[in-house]
């Protein structure tokens, strides 16, 4: 099954929005086997927005990651339904981005888009690895 690198944002951490977020993938089904707060080193927003580095949102994008607490967080599971496209605007209502952003750049949550990004991304936030254990009500999530 595919763990997803997931990140609630300065803008989601300072609304008041992480127990809601953190209970749509729990209450989904999804099994949580990361978690923790910081506010993002330097090193590590350029490493995981690299991809960008050529783009005009690039500098702002760094300022605002690096701005505040996030809540980094690695869920095992289907995570990237749940939080939808980027732009809050046009995001289904239901998602994450739909139901509590307006905007592209401040759109509260971060998920990896790729098994390869998920494995980079949770190398870079989760050095010391995650968390090995079993949900026991998966044999009821899952058939
Ligand atoms: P994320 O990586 O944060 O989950 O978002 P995403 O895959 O949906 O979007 P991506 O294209 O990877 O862009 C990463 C983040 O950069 C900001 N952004 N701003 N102003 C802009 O045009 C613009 N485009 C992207 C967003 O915060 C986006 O989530
Ligand atoms: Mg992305």
């Amino acid at each position: 099954m595919q763990t997803t690198f997931v990140m609630i944002k300065p803008d989601g951490v300072q609304r008041g929005l992480v127990a809601d977020i953190i209970g749509r993938f729990e209450t989904k089904g999804l099994r949580l086997v990361g978690l923790r707060q910081l506010t993002p080193p330097l090193e590590i927003a350029e490493a995981h927005y690299e991809v960008h580095n050529e783009r005009p949102f690039y500098s702002g994008l760094i300022e605002f990651i690096t701005s505040g607490p996030v809540v980094a967080m690695a869920w095992t599971g289907v995570a990237r339904n749940i939080i939808g496209p980027t732009d809050g605007r046009t995001a289904a209502p239901g998602t994450i981005r739909g139901d509590f952003a307006m905007d592209i750049g401040h759109n509260v949550i971060h998920g990896s888009d790729g098994e390869d990004t998920a494995s980079f991304e949770l190398g870079l936030w989760f050095p010391d690895g995650l968390v090995d254990w079993t949900r026991d009500a998966e044999a009821q999530i899952y058939e």
